[in-house]
Protein backbone atom coordinates (compact mmCIF):
# COMPACT_ATOMS: atom_id res chain seq x y z
CA UNK A 1 0.00 0.00 0.00
CA UNK A 2 1.49 3.43 -0.96
CA UNK A 3 2.50 5.88 1.58
CA UNK A 4 2.28 9.66 1.29
CA UNK A 5 4.19 12.33 2.91
CA UNK A 6 1.30 15.07 3.71
CA UNK A 7 0.92 18.59 4.72
CA UNK A 8 -1.91 20.89 5.64
CA UNK A 9 -2.68 24.41 5.61
CA UNK A 10 -4.77 23.92 9.40
CA UNK A 11 -7.03 25.99 11.03
CA UNK A 12 -5.97 25.55 14.97
CA UNK A 13 -8.83 26.01 16.95
CA UNK A 14 -12.40 28.11 15.97
CA UNK A 15 -11.72 31.87 14.21
CA UNK A 16 -8.04 31.09 14.62
CA UNK A 17 -5.71 32.93 11.92
CA UNK A 18 -3.27 32.50 10.05
CA UNK A 19 -3.64 28.92 8.77
CA UNK A 20 -0.83 27.03 10.27
CA UNK A 21 1.66 24.94 7.39
CA UNK A 22 1.89 21.12 9.36
CA UNK A 23 2.30 17.60 8.63
CA UNK A 24 -1.17 16.01 8.11
CA UNK A 25 -2.48 12.08 8.32
CA UNK A 26 -1.20 10.19 5.48
CA UNK A 27 -4.76 9.27 3.18
CA UNK A 28 -6.45 5.90 3.85
CA UNK A 29 -9.23 6.04 1.26
CA UNK A 30 -12.58 4.21 2.12
CA UNK A 31 -14.02 1.60 -0.08
CA UNK A 32 -15.44 4.53 -2.16
CA UNK A 33 -12.79 7.10 -1.95
CA UNK A 34 -9.64 8.29 -3.80
CA UNK A 35 -6.97 10.02 -3.18
CA UNK A 36 -5.66 12.97 -5.21
CA UNK A 37 -2.50 14.26 -5.27
CA UNK A 38 -3.53 18.02 -4.80
CA UNK A 39 -2.29 20.33 -7.51
CA UNK A 40 -4.48 23.40 -7.29
CA UNK A 41 -7.77 24.26 -4.11
CA UNK A 42 -9.91 27.15 -4.97
CA UNK A 43 -11.04 29.51 -2.81
CA UNK A 44 -14.67 29.84 -1.47
CA UNK A 45 -16.95 32.27 0.58
CA UNK A 46 -17.78 29.02 3.15
CA UNK A 47 -13.79 29.59 3.05
CA UNK A 48 -13.42 33.04 5.25
CA UNK A 49 -17.13 32.77 6.75
CA UNK A 50 -16.05 29.55 8.85
CA UNK A 51 -12.91 31.22 9.90
CA UNK A 52 -14.60 34.31 10.87
CA UNK A 53 -17.71 33.13 12.48
CA UNK A 54 -16.96 29.20 13.16
CA UNK A 55 -20.58 29.05 12.29
CA UNK A 56 -20.82 25.52 12.24
CA UNK A 57 -19.07 22.89 14.70
CA UNK A 58 -15.55 21.78 13.72
CA UNK A 59 -13.60 19.09 15.70
CA UNK A 60 -10.50 21.19 15.73
CA UNK A 61 -7.92 21.36 14.08
CA UNK A 62 -9.49 21.40 11.17
CA UNK A 63 -9.04 21.98 7.36
CA UNK A 64 -10.44 24.14 5.27
CA UNK A 65 -11.23 24.04 1.18
CA UNK A 66 -13.51 22.47 -0.91
CA UNK A 67 -12.28 22.27 -4.01
CA UNK A 68 -9.59 20.54 -5.45
CA UNK A 69 -8.04 19.57 -9.16
CA UNK A 70 -5.26 16.87 -9.77
CA UNK A 71 -3.98 13.59 -9.77
CA UNK A 72 -5.10 10.24 -8.89
CA UNK A 73 -2.43 8.65 -6.67
CA UNK A 74 -5.03 5.63 -5.02
CA UNK A 75 -7.75 4.33 -5.22
CA UNK A 76 -10.46 2.50 -2.74
CA UNK A 77 -10.79 -1.17 -3.26
CA UNK A 78 -14.62 -0.52 -4.83
CA UNK A 79 -13.71 2.37 -7.05
CA UNK A 80 -13.61 1.08 -10.57
CA UNK A 81 -14.46 4.02 -12.46
CA UNK A 82 -11.16 5.54 -13.07
CA UNK A 83 -7.39 4.67 -12.92
CA UNK A 84 -3.92 6.30 -11.26
CA UNK A 85 -2.56 8.88 -12.88
CA UNK A 86 -5.69 10.23 -14.06
CA UNK A 87 -6.20 14.08 -13.93
CA UNK A 88 -9.67 14.83 -12.25
CA UNK A 89 -11.49 17.79 -10.14
CA UNK A 90 -12.86 16.85 -7.05
CA UNK A 91 -15.72 17.95 -4.45
CA UNK A 92 -13.72 17.68 -0.86
CA UNK A 93 -17.31 17.00 1.53
CA UNK A 94 -15.19 17.82 4.81
CA UNK A 95 -17.92 19.87 6.24
CA UNK A 96 -20.05 17.13 5.49
CA UNK A 97 -18.50 14.08 6.39
CA UNK A 98 -16.78 16.10 9.68
CA UNK A 99 -13.30 14.37 8.35
CA UNK A 100 -10.31 17.02 7.84
CA UNK A 101 -8.55 13.91 5.79
CA UNK A 102 -11.73 15.24 3.38
CA UNK A 103 -10.82 18.66 2.93
CA UNK A 104 -8.90 20.69 0.10
CA UNK A 105 -6.25 22.61 1.75
CA UNK A 106 -3.59 19.55 1.97
CA UNK A 107 -1.07 17.77 -0.30
CA UNK A 108 -3.32 14.62 -0.41
CA UNK A 109 -7.13 14.99 0.25
CA UNK A 110 -9.62 11.79 0.18
CA UNK A 111 -12.67 12.28 -2.11
CA UNK A 112 -15.68 10.29 -2.67
CA UNK A 113 -15.60 8.57 -5.73
CA UNK A 114 -19.26 10.11 -6.67
CA UNK A 115 -17.95 13.56 -6.49
CA UNK A 116 -14.49 13.24 -8.62
CA UNK A 117 -14.58 13.80 -12.46
CA UNK A 118 -12.56 13.49 -15.34
CA UNK A 119 -10.86 16.41 -16.74
CA UNK A 120 -9.89 16.09 -20.70
CA UNK A 121 -5.71 16.71 -21.77
CA UNK A 122 -7.31 20.32 -23.15
CA UNK A 123 -8.49 22.12 -19.80
CA UNK A 124 -5.80 22.98 -17.41
CA UNK A 125 -5.96 21.72 -13.78
CA UNK A 126 -5.97 25.63 -12.68
CA UNK A 127 -8.96 26.43 -14.66
CA UNK A 128 -10.86 22.67 -13.77
CA UNK A 129 -10.62 23.82 -10.14
CA UNK A 130 -13.35 26.60 -10.16
CA UNK A 131 -15.95 24.15 -11.05
CA UNK A 132 -16.14 21.09 -7.83
CA UNK A 133 -18.82 23.46 -5.29
CA UNK A 134 -20.57 25.29 -7.96
CA UNK A 135 -21.62 22.13 -9.72
CA UNK A 136 -22.66 20.41 -6.84
CA UNK A 137 -24.47 23.66 -5.48
CA UNK A 138 -26.45 24.37 -8.61
CA UNK A 139 -27.54 21.10 -8.85
CA UNK A 140 -29.07 20.79 -5.80
CA UNK A 141 -31.17 23.66 -6.57
CA UNK A 142 -32.20 22.78 -10.23
CA UNK A 143 -32.48 19.23 -10.05
CA UNK A 144 -33.36 18.60 -6.39
CA UNK A 145 -35.23 21.24 -5.20
CA UNK A 146 -36.77 22.41 -8.54
CA UNK A 147 -36.75 19.11 -9.84
CA UNK A 148 -36.01 20.60 -13.38
CA UNK A 149 -35.05 17.60 -15.70
CA UNK A 150 -32.00 16.60 -15.45
CA UNK A 151 -28.82 17.60 -17.81
CA UNK A 152 -28.30 16.20 -21.25
CA UNK A 153 -25.64 16.97 -23.96
CA UNK A 154 -28.88 16.69 -26.46
CA UNK A 155 -31.36 18.72 -24.16
CA UNK A 156 -34.70 19.38 -25.05
CA UNK A 157 -36.38 22.63 -24.71
CA UNK A 158 -38.92 22.25 -21.81
CA UNK A 159 -41.07 25.92 -22.39
CA UNK A 160 -39.45 26.70 -19.24
CA UNK A 161 -37.69 29.75 -18.53
CA UNK A 162 -35.47 30.60 -15.70
CA UNK A 163 -33.36 33.10 -13.48
CA UNK A 164 -30.26 32.98 -12.21
CA UNK A 165 -29.81 36.02 -9.89
CA UNK A 166 -26.09 36.46 -10.21
CA UNK A 167 -24.93 34.65 -13.30
CA UNK A 168 -21.12 36.07 -13.44
CA UNK A 169 -20.33 34.64 -9.91
CA UNK A 170 -19.21 31.10 -9.01
CA UNK A 171 -22.20 29.46 -8.29
CA UNK A 172 -24.14 31.09 -10.98
CA UNK A 173 -22.02 30.74 -13.69
CA UNK A 174 -22.33 26.56 -12.84
CA UNK A 175 -26.31 27.08 -12.78
CA UNK A 176 -26.59 28.92 -15.83
CA UNK A 177 -25.17 26.11 -17.95
CA UNK A 178 -26.64 23.33 -16.01
CA UNK A 179 -30.06 25.20 -16.38
CA UNK A 180 -29.21 25.56 -20.24
CA UNK A 181 -28.53 21.48 -20.90
CA UNK A 182 -31.83 21.14 -18.59
CA UNK A 183 -33.49 22.43 -21.39
CA UNK A 184 -34.54 25.89 -19.27
CA UNK A 185 -34.45 28.83 -21.08
CA UNK A 186 -32.03 30.94 -18.72
CA UNK A 187 -32.52 35.08 -17.95
CA UNK A 188 -29.41 36.12 -15.50
CA UNK A 189 -28.47 38.92 -14.04
CA UNK A 190 -24.98 40.20 -14.32
CA UNK A 191 -23.18 44.00 -13.36
CA UNK A 192 -22.74 45.12 -17.36
CA UNK A 193 -18.66 43.90 -17.64
CA UNK A 194 -19.95 40.57 -17.46
CA UNK A 195 -22.95 40.32 -19.75
CA UNK A 196 -20.67 39.21 -22.38
CA UNK A 197 -19.53 36.32 -20.31
CA UNK A 198 -22.74 35.02 -18.85
CA UNK A 199 -24.64 35.01 -22.47
CA UNK A 200 -21.75 33.25 -23.50
CA UNK A 201 -22.57 30.59 -20.99
CA UNK A 202 -25.92 30.23 -22.01
CA UNK A 203 -28.07 33.36 -21.09
CA UNK A 204 -30.56 34.30 -23.33
CA UNK A 205 -31.57 38.39 -21.77
CA UNK A 206 -29.08 39.43 -19.18
CA UNK A 207 -29.61 42.43 -16.78
CA UNK A 208 -27.80 44.82 -14.53
CA UNK A 209 -28.91 43.55 -11.33
CA UNK A 210 -27.76 47.63 -10.37
CA UNK A 211 -30.37 49.14 -12.30
CA UNK A 212 -33.66 50.06 -10.50
CA UNK A 213 -36.04 48.35 -13.19
CA UNK A 214 -34.71 45.20 -13.10
CA UNK A 215 -37.66 43.47 -11.19
CA UNK A 216 -39.91 44.89 -13.56
CA UNK A 217 -38.35 43.44 -16.47
CA UNK A 218 -37.24 40.13 -15.39
CA UNK A 219 -40.89 39.89 -13.93
CA UNK A 220 -42.96 40.89 -17.63
CA UNK A 221 -40.45 38.04 -19.14
CA UNK A 222 -41.22 35.21 -17.29
CA UNK A 223 -44.82 33.44 -16.75
CA UNK A 224 -46.55 31.54 -14.30
CA UNK A 225 -44.45 28.22 -13.26
CA UNK A 226 -40.99 29.98 -14.55
CA UNK A 227 -38.30 29.18 -11.95
CA UNK A 228 -36.18 31.23 -10.03
CA UNK A 229 -32.83 30.78 -8.17
CA UNK A 230 -31.07 32.89 -6.27
CA UNK A 231 -27.16 32.61 -6.29
CA UNK A 232 -26.53 35.35 -4.61
CA UNK A 233 -29.28 35.03 -1.64
CA UNK A 234 -28.03 38.72 0.52
CA UNK A 235 -30.87 39.99 1.91
CA UNK A 236 -31.61 42.48 -1.07
CA UNK A 237 -31.05 39.75 -3.13
CA UNK A 238 -33.85 37.30 -1.94
CA UNK A 239 -36.48 40.38 -1.49
CA UNK A 240 -35.78 41.42 -5.24
CA UNK A 241 -35.98 37.28 -6.19
CA UNK A 242 -39.06 36.71 -3.44
CA UNK A 243 -40.97 39.75 -5.21
CA UNK A 244 -40.53 38.30 -8.93
CA UNK A 245 -41.24 34.99 -8.14
CA UNK A 246 -44.87 36.16 -6.10
CA UNK A 247 -45.67 38.90 -9.16
CA UNK A 248 -45.41 35.37 -11.55
CA UNK A 249 -47.64 33.41 -9.13
CA UNK A 250 -45.65 32.20 -6.77
CA UNK A 251 -42.99 29.32 -6.34
CA UNK A 252 -40.05 27.57 -4.15
CA UNK A 253 -37.23 30.27 -4.68
CA UNK A 254 -33.74 28.01 -3.54
CA UNK A 255 -31.14 30.54 -1.92
CA UNK A 256 -27.58 29.72 -0.49
CA UNK A 257 -27.99 30.76 2.64
CA UNK A 258 -29.39 33.37 5.11
CA UNK A 259 -27.14 36.63 5.54
CA UNK A 260 -26.19 37.50 9.33
CA UNK A 261 -28.81 38.08 11.44
CA UNK A 262 -31.86 36.92 8.79
CA UNK A 263 -34.00 34.61 10.63
CA UNK A 264 -35.05 31.88 8.19
CA UNK A 265 -38.40 32.43 8.65
CA UNK A 266 -38.47 36.05 6.90
CA UNK A 267 -37.44 34.58 3.65
CA UNK A 268 -40.85 34.09 2.65
CA UNK A 269 -40.76 30.76 0.12
CA UNK A 270 -37.27 30.79 0.47
CA UNK A 271 -35.87 27.65 1.07
CA UNK A 272 -31.61 26.67 2.10
CA UNK A 273 -29.53 24.64 -0.85
CA UNK A 274 -26.83 23.06 0.60
CA UNK A 275 -24.10 22.12 -2.13
CA UNK A 276 -24.59 18.37 -1.17
CA UNK A 277 -28.06 17.98 -0.99
CA UNK A 278 -27.18 16.17 -4.18
CA UNK A 279 -25.96 13.32 -1.96
CA UNK A 280 -29.11 13.10 0.43
CA UNK A 281 -31.56 10.35 0.64
CA UNK A 282 -35.03 11.75 0.45
CA UNK A 283 -36.22 9.13 2.76
CA UNK A 284 -33.83 9.50 5.30
CA UNK A 285 -32.06 12.87 4.95
CA UNK A 286 -28.89 10.28 5.49
CA UNK A 287 -25.89 11.28 3.91
CA UNK A 288 -25.65 8.80 0.89
CA UNK A 289 -22.82 7.72 -1.18
CA UNK A 290 -25.27 7.35 -4.70
CA UNK A 291 -28.23 9.35 -5.77
CA UNK A 292 -29.79 9.60 -9.31
CA UNK A 293 -29.06 13.71 -9.45
CA UNK A 294 -25.55 12.73 -8.26
CA UNK A 295 -24.61 10.04 -10.66
CA UNK A 296 -26.55 12.01 -13.38
CA UNK A 297 -24.40 15.10 -13.09
CA UNK A 298 -20.89 13.86 -11.69
CA UNK A 299 -20.92 10.68 -13.12
CA UNK A 300 -22.55 11.38 -16.19
CA UNK A 301 -22.83 14.61 -17.54
CA UNK A 302 -19.88 16.78 -16.42
CA UNK A 303 -16.81 14.75 -17.45
CA UNK A 304 -18.34 14.58 -21.08
CA UNK A 305 -19.82 17.67 -21.55
CA UNK A 306 -15.86 18.93 -20.35
CA UNK A 307 -15.08 16.89 -22.79
CA UNK A 308 -16.73 17.85 -25.79
CA UNK A 309 -16.43 21.37 -24.27
CA UNK A 310 -20.07 21.66 -23.85
CA UNK A 311 -19.41 23.01 -20.18
CA UNK A 312 -16.77 25.65 -19.21
CA UNK A 313 -15.07 25.98 -16.58
CA UNK A 314 -16.02 29.88 -15.45
CA UNK A 315 -15.30 32.38 -14.01
CA UNK A 316 -11.52 32.19 -14.81
CA UNK A 317 -8.60 31.66 -12.09
CA UNK A 318 -6.75 34.31 -9.88
CA UNK A 319 -3.95 32.32 -9.25
CA UNK A 320 -1.91 32.65 -6.35
CA UNK A 321 1.13 30.86 -6.52
CA UNK A 322 3.11 29.54 -3.44
CA UNK A 323 1.68 26.45 -2.03
CA UNK A 324 0.04 25.88 1.30
CA UNK A 325 1.77 28.65 2.85
CA UNK A 326 -0.31 31.32 0.29
CA UNK A 327 -3.68 29.65 1.32
CA UNK A 328 -4.53 32.40 4.10
CA UNK A 329 -3.65 35.21 1.15
CA UNK A 330 -5.96 33.30 -1.46
CA UNK A 331 -9.05 33.53 1.58
CA UNK A 332 -8.27 36.73 2.32
CA UNK A 333 -8.36 38.38 -1.52
CA UNK A 334 -11.55 36.28 -1.42
CA UNK A 335 -12.86 37.82 1.42
CA UNK A 336 -12.41 41.77 -0.54
CA UNK A 337 -14.59 40.21 -3.53
CA UNK A 338 -14.68 39.28 -6.81
CA UNK A 339 -16.37 39.95 -9.93
CA UNK A 340 -16.31 36.95 -12.32
CA UNK A 341 -13.20 35.59 -10.64
CA UNK A 342 -12.08 32.54 -8.88
CA UNK A 343 -9.31 32.29 -6.54
CA UNK A 344 -6.89 29.39 -6.96
CA UNK A 345 -3.84 28.57 -4.76
CA UNK A 346 -1.45 26.38 -6.73
CA UNK A 347 -0.91 23.91 -3.82
CA UNK A 348 1.94 22.04 -5.87
CA UNK A 349 3.62 21.59 -9.25
CA UNK A 350 0.87 19.27 -11.09
N1 LIG B 1 -25.21 26.74 0.72
C1 LIG B 1 -24.20 26.25 0.03
O1 LIG B 1 -24.00 25.05 -0.03
C2 LIG B 1 -23.32 27.22 -0.74
C3 LIG B 1 -22.40 26.71 -1.68
C4 LIG B 1 -21.62 27.60 -2.42
C5 LIG B 1 -21.75 28.98 -2.19
N2 LIG B 1 -22.61 29.43 -1.24
C6 LIG B 1 -22.77 30.87 -1.00
O2 LIG B 1 -23.22 31.44 -2.22
C7 LIG B 1 -22.77 32.78 -2.35
C8 LIG B 1 -22.09 32.93 -3.72
O3 LIG B 1 -20.89 32.15 -3.75
P1 LIG B 1 -19.94 32.23 -5.02
O4 LIG B 1 -18.69 31.52 -4.69
O5 LIG B 1 -20.71 31.87 -6.23
O6 LIG B 1 -19.68 33.80 -5.04
P2 LIG B 1 -18.64 34.68 -5.86
O7 LIG B 1 -18.34 34.04 -7.18
O8 LIG B 1 -17.48 35.02 -5.01
O9 LIG B 1 -19.53 35.99 -6.07
C9 LIG B 1 -19.00 37.09 -6.77
C10 LIG B 1 -20.04 37.54 -7.78
O10 LIG B 1 -21.21 37.97 -7.08
C11 LIG B 1 -21.89 38.85 -7.93
N3 LIG B 1 -22.80 39.71 -7.14
C12 LIG B 1 -22.48 40.38 -6.01
N4 LIG B 1 -23.59 41.06 -5.57
C13 LIG B 1 -24.59 40.78 -6.46
C14 LIG B 1 -25.96 41.16 -6.55
N5 LIG B 1 -26.52 41.98 -5.66
N6 LIG B 1 -26.69 40.65 -7.57
C15 LIG B 1 -26.13 39.84 -8.48
N7 LIG B 1 -24.83 39.44 -8.46
C16 LIG B 1 -24.08 39.92 -7.46
C17 LIG B 1 -20.80 39.65 -8.60
O11 LIG B 1 -21.33 39.95 -9.87
P3 LIG B 1 -20.89 41.24 -10.74
O12 LIG B 1 -19.42 41.40 -10.54
O13 LIG B 1 -21.30 40.86 -12.13
O14 LIG B 1 -21.67 42.38 -10.18
C18 LIG B 1 -19.60 38.69 -8.64
O15 LIG B 1 -19.31 38.21 -9.93
C19 LIG B 1 -21.85 33.01 -1.15
O16 LIG B 1 -22.62 33.68 -0.17
C20 LIG B 1 -21.50 31.62 -0.68
O17 LIG B 1 -21.19 31.56 0.69
C21 LIG B 1 -23.40 28.57 -0.52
Amino acid sequence: MPSFINEAAWIASAKSKPLQVGPAPAPIPEENEIVIKVAYAAINPVDWKLQEDASFELKYPFILGTDVAGTIVQLGSGVTRFKLGQRVIGHCDGFVSGKASNCAFQLYTTCREILVAAVPDSLPLANAVVLPISISTASSALFVQLKAPLPSLNSQFTGKKILIWGGSSSVGSSAIQLAHASGLEVIATASSANHALVKQLGATDVFDHKDTDTVDKISNLLRPGDLVVDCISSEDTQVKCGEILSRIGGGKLPILGFPKGIAPRKCGTSIWMKHLLILRSERSRAWIHESQVGDAVWRQYIPSALANGKFQAKPDPVIVKGGLSKVQEGIDFLRGGVSAKKVVVEIAQE
